[in-house]
């Protein structure tokens, strides 16, 4: 190997460093049981409200976009905490409470150990298999952050964006185009408001007209659901509640219910109709991609070591009273 060759494999060692850290034993002597834990916890939030996975899954996705799988997603105002709960990607965020009670049930077990940016990737998969998607083999090791970052959340990924802007969000993370199709089938379940689509319906970028590339008879249904731009309806009109490859089918059919879906398959020449076709036609195949796509979303630039912490309650950092186990007065 020249020396060139061998400088540049030692900086991607280097950079790829933080990758390196995560692991699937990290939890394997201080807290054996963690995997099971979230597991029934989640379960049993799917039991209670058939959305709670959903609501999950969109979590580590807005968790891990800014400034990385760190939990700061999930961290409310406060003094030096501008969160990112407030910024406009996170309009409609719900299910906070959720992750509160899986880490409650996490910290009765193995207080202090287990942070919430590993609580998430881990409630996703199980979010994910237990409502017959895929299950794959979650890394762990992730630290909380300290910082939030609400301009990061103003940045998020948008429904009324086109498909460069799309494309550049998920590069500038390191996913590429086939990981930004495969992860968009996560909306195969759960719910939209109204407000993310409405303008298709009637009045498509200001044209008077419904966008072109909606199904008429969906848009008649989605007109008579909509009473009220905070309505929720399902992302995907055939299995709302399954994990499974109808989204990318609803999208051959023009059934994709926001812009930012059906895009992906409508935008002339574009190279994500193959992969849409290619994701649509076996459920096997997609569910190999989301796998690997989710592992690679949960990989993006982790808090490891000794950076960040683990926070008690992932709605707030912890203080050094916290830390010392009691009260500032
Ligand atoms: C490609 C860019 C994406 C855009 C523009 C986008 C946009 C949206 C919007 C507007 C909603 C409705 C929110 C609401 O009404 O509360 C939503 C819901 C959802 N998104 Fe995405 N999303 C994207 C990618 C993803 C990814 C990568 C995932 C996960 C891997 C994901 C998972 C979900 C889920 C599960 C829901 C339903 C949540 C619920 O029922 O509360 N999305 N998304």
């Amino acid at each position: 190997m020249g020396s060139f060759n061998f400088l540049l494999l030692f900086v991607g060692v280097l950079c790829g460093g933080s990758y390196a850290q995560l692991t699937h034993n990290f939890y394997d002597q201080t807290c054996p049981s963690f995997p099971n834990i979230v597991r029934r916890e989640v379960k049993r939030a799917i039991e209670t409200n058939i959305r709670a996975g959903a609501k999950l899954i969109r979590f580590h996705f807005h968790d891990c976009f800014v400034q990385g799988c760190d939990g700061s997603v999930l961290l409310e105002d406060a003094p030096g905490i501008d969160s990112e709960l407030n910024g406009l990607g996170n309009l409609g965020i719900q299910g906070l409470e959720i992750v509160d009670a899986i880490k409650a049930a996490v910290e009765r077990e193995c207080p202090g150990v287990v942070s919430c940016a590993d609580i998430l990737a881990q409630a996703s998969k199980d979010s994910v298999d237990l409502q017959g998607g895929p299950s794959w083999r979650v890394l762990y090791g992730r630290r909380d952050s300290r910082t939030a970052n609400k301009t990061g959340a103003d940045e998020l990924p948008s429904p009324f964006e086109n498909l460069d802007q799309l494309k550049k969000k998920f590069e500038d993370v390191g996913l590429d185009t086939i990981d930004l199709v495969a992860l968009s089938g996560a909306h195969t379940f759960g719910r939209s408001k109204c407000m993310f689509f409405s303008d298709r319906l009637s009045n498509f970028s200001g044209s008077g007209e419904p966008d072109p590339t909606l199904d008429p008879t969906y848009r008649q249904e989605l007109e008579r659901a909509c009473t009220s731009p905070e309505t929720r309806v399902n992302l995907d009109p055939t299995t709302p509640n399954t994990f499974d490859k109808n989204y990318f089918t609803n999208l051959q059919a023009n059934r994709g219910l926001l812009h930012s879906d059906q895009i992906l398959f409508a935008t002339g020449e574009a190279d994500t109709i193959a992969i849409v076709n290619n994701l649509g036609s076996r459920e096997e195949t997609f569910f190999r991609q989301f796998q690997l796509s989710m592992i690679k979303m949960g990989n993006i630039k982790p808090l490891t070591g000794t950076q960040g912490e683990i926070r008690r309650n992932c709605r707030r950092v912890n203080d050094l009273g916290d830390e010392a186990g009691h009260d500032v007065m």
